[in-house]
């Protein structure tokens, strides 16, 4: 990943775009699916699909109840299809965690953390958002799951580089006017003449005079568009002062910042499920059913037969005719099977990456009363990477910040930390944007090191090439088919894991009503 930034493109370090998406496509193809049209094209099996074919929904063995497994789960069950569920750690969910007091949470290598945050209050941590596009938002529909804006970008909240704190919508003014001062000179000089026609010229200097607030001149001389020192109520109020030069706005570096909602996923608005993201976990495991999921499952052995699979587990053992695997592909490569070395070297290939976060729970919220921040992001170059604030229960007296959310090396140099001395580190980076008040008030907190976190081992996974391992694991491997976000180009989204629970389940179907 490129420094800390979570884009899509960070994520997917190494995917070709054309490479990847073009593989992945192909392999679409073969399903009868048109490229991007994945999810329009996708129809849920029904029971009534076997009524002309004289076929029967099969028992299917699904490993992981995470959301790819469990959407896979409820997906087949809409036909009858009789799953079970293996699930190593004690609960399902995987990743889709939302931490509330009462919890316990153990880690690898760590001390276990009792979560004493008080009643209400609650710290997703794992996925906290969605954006509008995604096919998770389709599953929250179905399921009746209410959601609720998750304000990811927030010019009130901070931007912190170079050892400087400024409100963000500052620091968007002001490079937005360097930039579009500088444009707009050129083209004034008649520097881009040769891409412009006198009615382009014109068209766009009106343009960039609006995106850069500039004046007559066409200097960017600062915005009211930065903020206020003293705002503007019964009198005109007093704007902040005038910003730094070009030079210095260059090198505070709140490039990065200021780009990281860019991107197609991070867009505004986005969502979250009201009450913790868990939601989306407690509507699928009832739609399923709950006793079709074993927890404390750990499996052992995967054993492709001619007519099914056979899966053991610590303390049991299953045949069924299908298997869906949706364990992490570093965890699935180290259970030994039958499937073939490519498969395992496919599984080999993708990287885990670390993730981090803390929730600091704070018995007011300072972040509203002193700073008026209602939501949204702090991005800074410090090792926390971002401050999250919540977006919901605004005014109530107590509060959950995200301390840290941080990936790679980042994340772990937190982990490696005890959970006392990751929240010391965060309070005392988190000091230097907010001030002491950061540091009083604070009721609990509670940190994840997802490298650390038993089952799983990572925050997510990178690819280092896209090749043709990928689109092997996207199709079944004798009677066992792969799904989970790592085998999509939607890692880290629960949308990944949805979509490819989706292609895994219509490519079983499928070959279930085909079969002889
Ligand atoms: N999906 C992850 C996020 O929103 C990467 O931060």
């Amino acid at each position: 990943m490129e420094g800390a930034a979570l884009t899509r493109r960070g994520l997917l370090v190494g995917i070709g775009a054309a490479g990847g998406a073009g593989a992945m496509y192909a392999a679409m193809g073969a399903l009868g699916l048109a490229p991007g049209d994945q999810d329009k094209a996708f129809v849920p099996p029904r029971a009534s699909d076997f009524s002309l074919q004289g076929r029967a929904a099969g028992k299917v063995v699904i490993l992981g109840a995470g959301v790819a497994g469990l959407t896979a789960a409820y997906e087949l069950g809409k036909a009858g299809y009789d799953c079970t569920l293996l699930e190593a750690r004690g609960k399902a969910g995987g990743r889709n965690l939302t931490l509330r007091g009462g919890d316990r949470l153990t880690e690898l290598n760590g001390p276990a953390q009792q979560v004493t945050f008080g009643e209400r209050a609650y710290f997703n941590a794992g996925p906290a958002r969605i954006a509008p596009w995604m096919v998770t938002l389709d599953y929250c529909r179905e399921l009746g799951i209410p959601i609720e804006t998750f304000v990811n970008r927030n010019a009130h909240a901070y931007v912190h580089t170079s050892g400087q704190t400024v409100r963000s919508g500052a620091a968007r003014a002001d490079m937005y006017g360097y930039v579009a001062e500088l444009l707009a000179k050129a083209t004034d000089l008649g520097a881009l003449d040769k891409k412009l026609t006198r009615d382009d010229r014109e068209r766009l200097l009106e343009f960039l005079t609006r995106f850069g607030d500039l004046g007559p001149k066409l200097d960017y001389e600062g915005s009211s568009r930065r903020g206020y020192a003293e705002l503007p109520g019964l009198d005109a109020g007093a704007p902040l002062g005038a910003p730094g030069t070009l030079s210095q706005v260059l090198a505070a570096g709140t490039g990065r910042a200021i780009t990281n909602d860019f991107g197609y996923e991070q867009a505004t608005p986005m969502f979250q499920p009201v009450g913790g993201m868990d939601a989306i976990v407690t509507g699928l495991v009832e739609a399923v059913g709950a006793d079709r999921i074993r927890t404390g499952a750990q499996v052992t052995q995967i054993t492709s037969l001619a007519d099914g699979v056979e899966v053991t587990w610590r303390g049991g053992r299953m045949k069924a005719d299908y298997c869906v695997a949706t364990l992490p592909p570093h965890v699935l490569a180290k259970i030994p099977h039958n499937l073939g070395e490519p498969v395992t070297a496919a599984l080999r290939t993708p990287v885990p990456v670390a993730a981090g976060k803390i929730g600091l729970e704070y018995g007011r919220r300072w972040w509203e009363i002193e700073d008026r921040i209602y939501g949204g992001i702090t991005e800074t170059d410090l090792d926390i990477t971002h401050i999250w604030y919540p977006s919901h229960d605004y005014h109530a007296a107590r509060g959950v910040v995200v301390g840290y959310y941080n990936t790679g090396a980042e994340a772990e140099l937190y982990g490696a930390l005890t959970p006392e001395d990751r929240r010391r580190r965060a309070l005392t980076q988190g000091k230097k944007i907010h001030g002491e008040k950061y540091r009083a008030d604070v009721l609990s907190a509670a940190s994840i090191a997802w490298e650390r976190q038993e089952h799983i081992q990572g925050g997510w996974v990178r690819w280092p090439v896209i090749d043709s391992s990928f689109t092997l694991l996207q199709r079944p491997s004798a009677r066992v088919y792969f799904a989970g976000d790592w085998l999509t180009h939607l890692i880290a989204w629960q949308a990944g894991a949805m979509q490819s629970a989706r292609s895994a389940v219509t490519q079983l179907h499928q070959r279930v009503l085909r079969s002889p």
